[in-house]
């Protein structure tokens, strides 16, 4: 393959969930935000016309809760939080176009429209809801969950309460058999594979009809015509997918990036995603977004991150003590994307020594510092080449290859995998060939052609490490001297072999990674 994505200059709008504003981010909310943009920063080094999106989820009973509980206005509360979000997304060094706070008035306007044409299509009608909810999920416990509920060991059950009062309600049961018929004709809707069975039997069990608003509190957009209804947080919170677009004002906008390409989400909330949010588009007659992919959830030290346990990571923390990049890799290298996992101090520090600077840091170091010691800092040119030297190249390219099918799949650990066995042959190339030797001998055209191969493989694998640890891609394309941004690069052209440039003046500095 070796092209990545063929469709140039083609929009591409990827998003990550909104946050809960009750609470400061952890590295869940990290670990979403990070796979996400590894997607946008990929499909716009294949030259994609990426939109990314993310903000935050502002209302509902539970920010209201939080927010009477340390004695604050609602909004008073949201407004402390996501600044940390805001600058979180900084530091880790996310690529987001907008950040979207579902209490703008942009916003707002949006969530009416959605309702009135669900409204006008016949799909909303006034009635009562008498059951359990959790307010924490906020979710409204359906009869199979609540028994389960009761087979759960206390301390691990959700706290549920029980509710009645009157609710407008969307017709969800009139979408049982089009939202099956839609998984089984797209059946790229919900990713990965494994995660497609268990929406499909809770749809295939048949769909009660959704209550889509409250009227035993009030922080949320109130229904237009009956201002005692706040709509369901759940209804106001997928909207905002679109409202970041365009909807319902900005026609070209909308059209352009409308249908989301992916919507990233961690397991916990591919039920609102996969049967919820595409029976609302369906109703309200627009196109349903392309994936939505669904990853698996940390634990930390086997237990689940929790504020009660006192367990919980704080990302700041981590990208302090490692380094952003470190934490950005060791995210997306430790766990196959879909998978849970654990986290642990001890699995950073074993991939840092391991792979960034063992691998990656010390291929870059001992090569600049050849370049630097035996051709005066620039790039030599090559002469002759040779079989050992055209080995390198085919495995270039083919490691290049994988990785783009394992992007294109969202299989991030396995491109990570492609890369690192592309690095471990270029330092055992270096092993092989002994550059030092060559100087020492003075094979002078030998040597050259060595180090210019070697060059240009860190050229390729500066561009395959954007995605995942930017600044890392950048520095090291800085110290390769390359004189056009790395911004300015496009696969598959920037893919091809031997666009390095004799010449160029590279500086080896200091150490990529550090070992710990
Ligand atoms: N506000 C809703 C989303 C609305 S989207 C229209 C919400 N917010 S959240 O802040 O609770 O969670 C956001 C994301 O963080 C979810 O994708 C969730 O899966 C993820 N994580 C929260 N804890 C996590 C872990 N321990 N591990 C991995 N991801 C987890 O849900």
């Amino acid at each position: 393959m070796q092209q990545g994505d063929q469709k140039l200059g083609k929009s591409f709008y990827v998003t990550t969930p909104i946050y809960y504003v009750n609470d400061v981010p952890h590295i869940g909310h990290a670990y979403t935000t990070i796979a996400s943009d590894v997607m946008a920063r990929y499909k716009k080094l294949c030259g994609r016309d990426v939109y990314f999106l993310t903000g935050t989820d502002e209302h509902g009973q539970k920010i209201e809760r939080t927010a009477k509980e340390a004695g604050k206005e609602p909004l008073q509360l949201a407004d402390e939080v996501v600044v940390r979000f805001q600058e979180l997304w900084k530091v880790l060094n996310i690529s987001n176009d907008d950040f979207i706070r579902t209490t703008e008035e942009r916003h707002k306007k949006a969530v009416t429209q959605i309702f009135k044409t669900i409204e006008a299509k016949g799909d909303i009608y006034l009635g009562e809801y008498e059951g359990w909810y959790d307010v924490r999920n906020e979710a409204y416990i359906t009869e199979t969950q609540y028994e389960e509920y009761l087979q759960m060991p206390e301390l691990k059950r959700p706290v549920i309460e029980k509710v009645k009062e009157e609710s407008y309600f969307f017709r969800l049961s009139r979408y049982t058999e089009p939202l099956l018929e839609f998984y089984a004709n797209n059946p790229d809707f919900i990713k990965p594979e494994y995660r497609k069975n268990e929406v499909v039997k809770f749809v295939e069990s048949g769909l009660k009809d959704l209550s889509i608003s409250r009227t035993s509190f009030s922080w949320g957009i109130p229904v237009y015509h009956n201002s005692r209804h706040v709509i369901y947080v759940w209804f106001d919170a997928l909207t905002n997918y679109m409202t970041a677009v365009g909807y319902p004002d900005d026609d070209e906008m909308f059209t352009k990036y409308w249908p989301a390409d992916i919507h990233f989400v961690g397991k916990d909330i591919l039920r609102f995603h996969a049967v919820f949010w595409p029976a609302f588009l369906m109703s309200a007659g627009l196109p349903v977004p392309k994936t939505v992919f669904a990853h698996g959830w940390w634990t930390i030290e086997g237990e689940k991150m929790s504020k009660s346990l006192g367990n919980v990571i704080d990302p700041y923390k981590i990208a302090e003590e490692f380094g952003v990049d470190v934490f950005r890799y060791f995210l997306l290298r430790e766990i196959p994307f879909g998978q849970d996992g654990d986290f642990s101090r001890e699995s950073i520090k074993g991939r840092v020594n391991g792979e960034l600077a063992n691998g990656l840091g010390n291929l870059a170091s001992r090569s600049l510092g050849m370049i630097e010691k035996y051709c005066s800092a620039k790039v030599p040119s090559p002469s002759t080449i040779n079989p050992e030297d055209d080995d390198i190249r085919r495995h270039a390219l083919k490691a290049l290859e994988n990785y783009n099918s394992h992007m294109e799949e969202i299989a991030y650990s396995k491109a990570l995998v492609d890369i690192w066995d592309f690095i471990g042959f270029t330092n055992k190339y270096i092993d092989d060939m002994a550059p030092w030797a060559l100087y020492k001998n003075g094979e002078t055209d030998r040597l050259d052609t060595v180090l210019w191969t070697i060059s240009e493989s860190l050229r390729l694998i500066s561009i395959v490490i954007y995605p995942f640890i930017p600044a890392s891609s950048e520095l090291l394309w800085s110290k390769l001297g390359m004189k056009s941004g790395l911004s300015s690069q496009v696969l598959p052209d920037a893919g091809k072999w031997g666009l390095i440039t004799p010449g160029n003046n590279v500086s080896k500095g200091d150490n990529l990674f550090n070992r710990i």
